[in-house]
C-alpha cells in the first residue's frame, strides 16, 4: 500500500524521527546527526525535512524542474535541490543596515550572494553556478517576474514580514509565482496556547488557528488544495516545553513571547487549471485591445441597425 503523503501540518516527533525525514537530514545537515543515526529533536530539522519530504513526493526534485527559494538565509536546501537536477532562484531579503537585516546576519541566518549557499557535497560549485541563481527579494513585495516556478518553499520566515496579513498576503502572493498545479511549502510559527490572544504585528508573529482556518478557505475559494491536520502528537517531547534560556536539544514545543508554539508547515497545490500571472496579464492585455479595436465597428453597426 503506497504511504500516505505529508498534509500541512504541526511539528511532531513521530515525523521528524520517520525514516524518510531522517534520510533527508543525514543528506543536508549529516553532521547533526547522532551516534546512533538519530535527528536532534530540533524543529528545524522537522522544518527542513517536512519541506524537503513534501516536494520530493510531489515530484518536485526532478532534473528540470524549477524552485524558488524565499528568505533562505544559510539553508542547504537550494544546493541540494540543485544536485537532484532542478533550477534554483534562491532569494532573501536585499541587505540594509535596519535593526532586522543585522539580527539575521549576527546569527548566520541571512544570504547576501551564491557564495553564502554553497556546498559541494550536495552539489559540486560548477553545476551550482549553472542551476543556482541568488536574488535579493522582500517578501513584502514579489516581482512580477518571478513566476512559472513548478515549486516554492520558505522556512520559518513568513512570521518575520511585520504583521500576521503581511504573512498571510506573502503565502497568497507566492502562488502566484507558481506554474498551474505547482506546490508551495511554507513553514511557520503557530499557536498552541491560544486562538485568540497572539502577537499580531512586529517583528516576531505567531499564527493561531482562527488566522490559518481563514487562510486556508482563501485559498480554496481560488481553487488551490490544502488538506490539514492539526494533531499536536503523542512523542515524549511534544508533550514538553522548551523555556528560554532554550537547550535546544528538547525543542519542538517552546515558549515565545509567552506563548506555547510549534512549528506549521502548509502544503499548498495551486489551481491546475489557473493561469499563470503572466498568462493572465496579456489575456487581460488583448481583451482590452480587442474592446478598443472593435469600438469603431460597433459604432458603425449600431448607425447602421
Ligand atoms: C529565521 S530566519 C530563517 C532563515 C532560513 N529560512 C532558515 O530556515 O534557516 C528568517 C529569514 O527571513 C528573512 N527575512 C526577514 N524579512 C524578510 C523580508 N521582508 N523579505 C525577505 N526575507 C526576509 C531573513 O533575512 C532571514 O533569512
Amino acid at each position: 500500500m503506497a504511504t500516505p503523503k505529508l498534509r500541512s501540518c504541526l511539528c511532531q516527533q513521530s515525523m521528524l524521527e520517520s525514516p524518510s525525514f531522517v534520510k533527508w537530514i543525514a543528506k543536508f545537515a549529516p553532521e547533526v546527526l547522532r551516534s546512533d543515526g538519530s535527528p536532534p529533536i530540533n524543529r528545524k530539522f522537522w522544518e527542513w525535512g517536512f519541506i524537503v519530504e513534501a516536494l520530493s513526493e510531489r515530484g518536485c526534485l526532478q532534473p528540470g524542474k524549477r524552485g524558488l527559494g524565499f528568505a533562505v538565509g544559510k539553508e542547504t536546501m537550494p544546493a541540494l535541490f540543485a544536485g537532484l537536477g532542478c533550477e534554483i532562484v534562491a532569494t532573501d531579503r536585499p541587505s540594509d543596515d535596519s535593526a532586522d537585516v543585522k539580527r539575521w546576519e549576527s546569527t548566520n541566518q541571512h544570504a547576501n550572494t551564491l557564495k553564502d549557499l554553497l556546498r559541494p557535497d550536495l552539489c559540486p560549485d560548477e553545476l551550482f553556478a549553472q542551476r543556482v541563481q541568488f536574488r535579493a527579494v522582500d517578501m513584502n513585495h514579489l516581482p512580477s517576474d518571478l513566476c512559472e516556478f513548478d515549486f516554492c518553499w520558505s522556512a520559518c520566515a513568513f512570521e518575520h514580514l511585520g504583521s500576521l496579513i503581511h504573512g498571510m498576503k506573502f503565502v497568497e502572493a507566492s502562488i502566484d509565482c507558481l506554474k498551474p498545479g505547482g506546490v508551495a511549502v511554507h513553514t511557520t510559527e503557530f499557536n498552541l496556547s491560544s486562538n485568540t490572544l497572539t502577537p499580531d504585528t512586529g517583528p516576531n508573529v505567531i499564527y493561531r488557528r482562527c488566522d490559518i482556518d481563514g487562510l486556508i478557505e482563501r485559498l480554496r475559494s481560488k481553487g488551490h488544495d490544502i488538506e490539514i491536520d492539526y494533531s499536536t502528537g503523542e512523542g515524549v517531547w511534544d508533550h514538553q516545553i522548551d523555556f528560554p534560556p532554550y537547550d535546544w536539544e528538547h525543542h519542538l514545543k517552546l515558549l515565545i513571547m509567552g506563548f506555547v508554539s510549534t512549528s506549521l508547515g502548509l502544503i499548498i497545490t495551486k489551481d491546475a487549471n489557473a493561469m499563470g500571472r503572466q498568462k493572465a496579464r496579456v489575456r487581460l492585455l488583448w481583451s482590452k485591445v480587442e474592446t478598443v479595436i472593435r469600438r469603431p465597428f460597433r459604432a458603425v453597426k449600431r448607425r447602421l441597425t
